[in-house]
């Protein structure tokens, strides 16, 4: 699986950062090392469509909104843990 964390500015403000280093932990946390390979990517557009909280991530082909550190475990089992 690609995961992209957009870093774009929108995105940036509300904690780019932080959520692509809770990604690399819950995968060093969960040995997915061989099989999650984390990239950064640039305005994946949603931050247009309303969305006022949260990161943008794109698992393969999808895109998830609204991303924070909060909703992070939850996250990371739907899109991730359960997928890979
Ligand atoms: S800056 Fe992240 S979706 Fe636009």
């Amino acid at each position: 699986m690609t995961i992209s964390v957009c870093i774009g500015s929108s995105c940036h403000v509300r904690g780019s950062y932080k959520i692509v280093e809770k990604i690399n932990k819950a995968i060093k946390d969960n040995s997915l090392e061989d099989k999650v390979k984390v990239n950064a990517a640039f305005c994946l557009g949603k931050c247009s469509e309303g969305v006022t909280e949260g990161v943008s991530v794109k698992f393969d082909d999808e895109i998830v909104t609204g991303i924070t550190e909060s909703n992070f475990d939850d996250i990371f089992n739907k899109y991730i843990l359960q997928k890979v």
